[in-house]
């Protein structure tokens, strides 16, 4: 537990499901106050609520398109005339889908840029300001993935978008250290989310994924946000421009296990 997390007020993009999901209920574990974005009436977010305000954290949600200027604006001010403040953004929005990049249209590689690092400029950019308007130290999260790092076909416009990720969050924890506001990144690998269920589904292809991950299990949505509340919490005061790779070891080459190589 982290026991200045409570009372901070914390955003986050794309929680009605997967890992936004997981970490808006972990943050109500440590009793923060949650505003919970999510983007589609399919998802639902008000049994996160009830359980975060069982766990002594309160929440709201809204509605929005992280790609959208005043959306995200209005998730912000959501955040203010809720509960007064932001100390913490989390732009976690993503979305992927699989083509062969010769066949990829301007409209599909548009739309996963600009949700996964148009959205995620805009958070970063009006939370900063935010910040800085009021003298927050604060701390910000980009959700990045292990692809930022692994090249991946049949996904370079998501590939890209986490590639720019990276730069994103290097470029702007340098720029905002002087003001005491960390920016890092989570990176994660394989996690048991809808995003994946699919794939997950399919005995075959999930045997494939797994093979990938030296520690051998696909990751739960849960274990990468342990690791979001370290960050934000002041246990990690001196922590600024870090991707947290949160993988199993997917990104420390698989392939060469003893005895290969
Ligand atoms: C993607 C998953 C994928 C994982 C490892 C993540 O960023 O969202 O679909 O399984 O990377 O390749």
């Amino acid at each position: 537990m982290y026991p200045d997390l409570e009372g901070k007020t914390v955003l986050i993009t794309g929680a009605g499901t997967g890992i936004g999901q997981a970490m808006a209920r972990r943050f109500g574990q440590e009793k923060a106050n949650v505003v919970i974005n999510y983007f589609s009436d399919q998802e639902n977010p008000d049994d996160t609520i009830v359980d975060i305000q069982k766990n002594g954290g309160q929440a709201v949600k809204i509605k929005g398109d992280v790609s959208k200027e005043e959306d995200v604006q209005a998730m912000i001010d959501k955040a203010v005339d809720t509960f007064g403040s932001l100390d913490v953004m989390i732009n976690n929005a993503g979305i992927e889908n699989e083509v062969p990049s010769t066949e990829m249209t301007l409209d599909n590689w548009n739309k996963v840029m600009s949700t996964n690092l148009t959205g995620m400029f805009l958070g970063c950019r009006d939370a900063l300001k935010y910040m800085t308007d009021h003298g927050i130290e604060g701390s910000i999260i980009n959700m990045s993935s292990v692809h930022q790092q692994i090249p991946w076909p049949h996904f370079v416009h998501y590939a890209a978008s986490k590639g720019g990720a990276k730069l994103l969050t290097e470029t702007l924890a340098l720029e905002y250290a002087p003001k005491k506001i960390r920016v890092n990144s989570i990176a994660p690998g394989a996690i048991d989310t809808p995003i994946n269920a699919e794939k997950f589904d399919d005995p075959a292809l999930k045997k494939g994924v797994i093979e990938l991950i030296p520690i051998g299990y696909i990751g739960k949505p849960e274990e990468v946000a342990a690791c979001a509340v370290w960050l934000a919490s002041k246990e990690a005061s001196y922590v600024t421009g870090l991707t947290l790779y949160v993988d199993g070891g997917m990104t420390k080459y698989p392939g060469f296990q003893a005895g290969k190589g």
